[in-house]
């Protein structure tokens, strides 16, 4: 006899310098909500300025356990009520992913409730399964501070890899203008934020990969072309405004050329950077369906690992085996030959 469909799942995502665990709800008529969405962002990697592996490690040990309860207490549920547990196995920081993956096992054995690997990726993309159902085939944009990858989703759990970034990810782009133009960390909102104080005309950025057949991205021509300006005079509000509509404009051009190149009617965005309001409103106006990821599940947090393990549940996957271990580089697709 099979297991009887587990009804709320717990997701936990410890990758990088989150540490997220949510709820969501497998509902009777096959849809999904969120119950909660509970994430300690570390802040101790401020003074660094860039995020510190070891200290990343320890922090997740020492909150993930309140950050849980947080959650639980949010969804209104007791521990026992976890019918199935999804945690990030990677790709990440090493020391980070195994905080959260030795926490998902054990709890998932102490439970004895089916366990599910999860990839941070396909989570990111399936936040957005918070919004509407996802249905392949679809195109999947993800753009956050360490990816920027677009795959063709043929099918439910195929990923086709059809363009990457060929250096910064887009994330990382808005947080190293921001740095340079002194405008504070996370740099994606403070990018945002003075961009509707500046002239988008007033410093000149020559669209990255122009002519290109392909689907890839860069983003250090855009970066070079900030210092200049910025070494020229330009200012913070300019050079962000002039920024953000180039890094707009190439994420929609690119998506929107491989959408007709391979079919596709729906772009799924997520990661950090689908949280930008010119990006969202930019797919918005353009002739494709785009479904971006509810409030607070752009950037890292566990709902997300829930929703991946919801996806892998409903689509009849076999749980994770408990041995599953971490691993810090994991493609979720061959890029194509
Ligand atoms: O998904 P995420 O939490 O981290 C990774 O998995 O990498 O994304 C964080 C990134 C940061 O680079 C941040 O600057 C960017 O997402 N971000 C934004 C916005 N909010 C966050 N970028 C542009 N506009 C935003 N509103
Ligand atoms: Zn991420």
């Amino acid at each position: 006899m099979s297991a009887p469909r587990p009804r709320y799942i717990l997701g936990i995502d410890t990758s990088c310098d989150d540490t997220g665990v949510g709820v969501v709800e497998l509902l009777l008529g096959g849809g999904v909500q969120v119950r909660a969405n509970r994430v300690w962002s570390q802040t101790v990697h401020a003074q660094y300025g860039g995020v510190m592996p070891e200290l990343a490690s320890r922090e997740h040990v020492e909150r993930i356990d309140a950050v849980m309860g947080d959650a639980l207490a949010d969804a209104g549920l007791r521990v026992e009520d976890i019918g199935a547990v999804a945690t990030t196995s990677g790709p990440g920081l090493m020391g980070a992913l195994l905080v959260g993956l030795m926490y998902g096992k054990g709890l998932a054995q102490a439970l004895d409730v089916p366990f599910y690997a999860a990839h941070h990726l396909e989570g990111h993309i399936y936040a957005a399964a918070s919004e509407a159902e996802l249905r392949a085939p679809y195109l999947a944009l993800v753009v956050s501070g360490g990816h920027t990858h677009l795959f063709d989703v043929p099918r439910e759990g195929e990923y086709v890899l059809v363009g990457a970034t060929r250096d910064d990810a887009a994330g990382e782009a808005f947080d190293k203008i921001a740095r340079l133009a002194g405008l504070g960390y996370p740099g994606g909102p403070a990018i945002s934020e003075a961009a509707t104080r500046g002239n988008p005309d007033a410093v000149p950025f020559k669209e990255p990969l122009q002519g290109q057949k392909g689907f890839d991205f860069s983003f250090s021509g855009l970066k070079t072309a900030a210092l200049l300006a910025h070494k020229a005079g330009a200012t913070p509000e300019d050079l962000a405004a002039g920024f953000e509509r180039a890094a707009v404009r190439v994420l929609v051009k690119t998506a929107l050329r491989a959408a007709q190149a391979y079919g596709r009617e729906t772009v799924v965005v997520s990661g950090g950077v689908a949280a930008n309001r010119a990006l969202r409103k930019a797919f918005a106006a353009s002739p494709v369906r785009a479904v971006f990821p509810g409030k607070g599940l752009n950037t890292d947090n566990g709902a997300m690992i829930a929703l991946a393990g919801a996806a892998a549940i409903q689509a009849g996957r076999l749980p994770s085996s408990l041995t599953e271990g971490a691993v810090a580089y994991a493609p979720l697709a061959n890029p194509q030959p």
